[in-house]
């Protein structure tokens, strides 16, 4: 399916404020795919169905978790605000024909990053994060690192998730922990060798 084609979709499917959210996380993702020279097709499609199901109420969700015989893990069964990130990737596949691994990987994994994530996986976390409309206090610190260096700007969104967790009260995902911890490695690992 096309870009075009996948807009006017997704209009059908979202409120107005998270068709206006996943917008403007597409042309986030293409402006930072630009300054890093990746081809920006991929990052695009990613982070315009990042969300797609994510205004489903949660009765439908869990139809599709049992139709779908989508398999989520202990952590994701107990926090219902993560289930939208595999049912994405499932609607991803199934109503828009994207079979992508790569853009299907970074829909499943947005909400909490993993380990060995690719540039698509990080551009997709950054661009949900950084997107004008989201506000959040430190993103144009963050948007300045993340157009030099997408590992360390990525480091620093998924600490500010961890926080948000932890403020809430909610369960840390296991693979936040994993993606920070990774690319930390990384990170230390060139500082050391320099
Ligand atoms: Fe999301
Ligand atoms: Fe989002």
């Amino acid at each position: 399916m096309d870009i075009e084609k996948i807009r006017k979709e997704l209009k059908k499917m979202l409120s107005s404020k998270r068709y206006v959210h996943s917008l403007a996380t597409e042309e986030m993702a293409a402006f930072l795919a630009k300054q890093h020279n990746y081809e920006s097709h991929k990052v695009r499609i990613a982070s315009l169905l990042h969300d797609c199901a994510k205004d489903l109420p949660l009765d439908t969700q869990k139809d599709y978790i049992m139709r779908y015989e989508i398999v989520l893990d202990e952590i994701e069964l107990k926090e219902p605000k993560l289930w939208h990130a595999a049912i994405s990737q499932e609607l991803a596949k199934r109503k828009f024909n994207i079979y992508d691994s790569e853009i299907l990987q970074s829909i499943r994994i947005h909400p909490t990053g993993d380990k060995d994530m690719t540039s698509v996986d990080k551009i997709v976390v950054l661009s949900d994060y950084l997107e004008p409309n989201r506000n959040f206090r430190d993103n144009e610190k963050i948007k300045v690192i993340a157009m030099k260096d997408l590992n360390q700007a990525t480091i620093l969104v998924l600490t500010s998730k961890l926080l948000h967790v932890i403020k809430k009260g909610s369960l840390i995902h296991p693979r936040t922990i994993e993606a920070r911890n990774d690319l930390l490695s990384i990170r230390d690992f060139a500082n050391n060798s320099a």
